[in-house]
């Protein structure tokens, strides 16, 4: 049921404060500002020598974020692997390793295929996964649930932000455990996951904003998404976003890869959304902006007010989210990037929930 929303999509995007609320409750005691996994399943945090996080599409996005957080917050080394590459690039396991499968469906099969790849090496896994009764929910060692409720729309929204928000509190629960972060730590990093449902609300407020920038962006033929840091991960979630449902070509780069090659594809034609949220990583992307609209890009920063401020009167326009601590930021900007794919697509007049070509669960390579 879709209620008084036009289509499925828009309903999940709206729904991310329950959503992540739900998800982060499963994780974080809010009164003693812990955070442990849940239903009293442990994963033995300090023996693991890294983390293999494999997965498809939006997941594999949820993923690379989750990299920079347990690499930050627990000084565990992570790589990522999309599941079609990971399980037939023999690849060099360690042995001490950690294999966490991301999924909303727990069915996709080459996500499945490189869990099964991982338990006959004799890894132990885990699957952050919506469907708790999957086939792949079933065969982890551990099952770290998102509590998203059943996600309809093809393109994954609020169980995007329930992976970011499990993922964000393993990290939590690994950093403890590798005593890199202190109590005082946990409590702090947790509080700030708490925030999540309430900044999200407020960033839903962009909505009408959004609408009107989506009737320019519309025309376009193709759109670059830039981030450093975990934003780099969300500018490629932005992008498979917009392609997805609107099939305008887009691409998510690092910020710092510009002038490296994308560059060249700069002109007033080429929409450049800039996600750059106020953080260490601030001015390098600011300055990143002004390259571009040197050379007439037309510049769409989306950012918290002070990231305005910073940027001037650079970008032809501007997106304001509320401001954030740049450990939930990856959460929070989620929810503009996916509310301009919507309204681009709304403009275009594509079939939103079911785009071409295109199928909820791939249960075949
Ligand atoms: C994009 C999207 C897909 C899925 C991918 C993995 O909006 O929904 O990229 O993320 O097919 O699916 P799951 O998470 O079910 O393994």
């Amino acid at each position: 049921d879709k209620g008084n929303y036009r289509h499925f999509m828009l309903k999940e995007i709206f729904e991310q404060p329950e959503s992540t609320a739900r998800t982060i409750g499963a994780y974080v005691n809010a009164l003693n500002q812990t955070a442990a996994l849940p239903n009293g399943q442990t994963l033995d945090f300090a023996a693991f020598d890294r983390v293999y996080i494999v997965a498809c599409g939006t997941a594999y996005y949820a993923g690379c974020v989750a990299k920079y957080w347990f690499e930050k917050y627990a000084k565990l080394p992570v790589e990522t692997d999309i599941a079609s590459e990971f399980r037939y690039r023999d690849p060099a396991l360690t042995k001490n390793a950690l294999a966490i499968f991301v999924t909303q469906s727990g069915e996709t099969a080459d996500t499945l295929a490189a869990l099964r790849y991982c338990k006959e090496y004799g890894l132990t896994t885990a699957a952050v996964v919506n469907v708790q009764t999957s086939t792949i929910a079933r065969e982890v060692d551990a099952v770290l649930p998102t509590l998203a409720g059943a996600e309809v729309g093809v393109a994954s929204t609020k169980a995007f932000t329930a992976q970011l928000c499990s993922l964000a509190s393993i990290a939590i629960i690994a950093g403890r455990a590798r005593k890199v972060l202190s109590k005082k730590d946990e409590a702090r990093l947790t509080d700030q996951l708490m925030q999540i449902p309430g900044l999200i609300t407020q960033a839903l407020k962009i909505e009408d904003a959004t609408k009107e920038i989506a009737v320019d962006l519309s025309s376009a033929r193709d759109v670059l998404y830039l981030g450093r840091g975990t934003m780099f991960p969300i500018a490629m979630e932005g992008a498979l976003k917009l392609k997805e449902i609107s099939y305008i070509h887009a691409e998510g780069y690092a910020a710092g890869e510009l002038k490296h090659g994308p560059i060249a594809l700069i002109d007033e034609h080429t929409p450049v959304v800039m996600i750059a949220p106020t953080d260490h990583l601030l001015e390098k992307t600011i300055s990143n902006m002004q390259e571009v609209a040197a050379r007439h890009g037309k510049v769409l920063l989306i950012s918290d007010e002070n990231g305005a401020k910073t940027g001037a009167d650079t970008p032809w326009q501007t997106l304001i989210a509320p401001a954030c601590d740049p450990f939930i930021s990856p959460i929070l900007y989620s929810v503009p990037i996916q509310l301009l794919a919507y309204y681009i697509a709304v403009e275009k007049g594509t079939d939103v929930d079911q785009p071409r070509n295109l199928a909820k669960s791939v249960t075949v390579e």
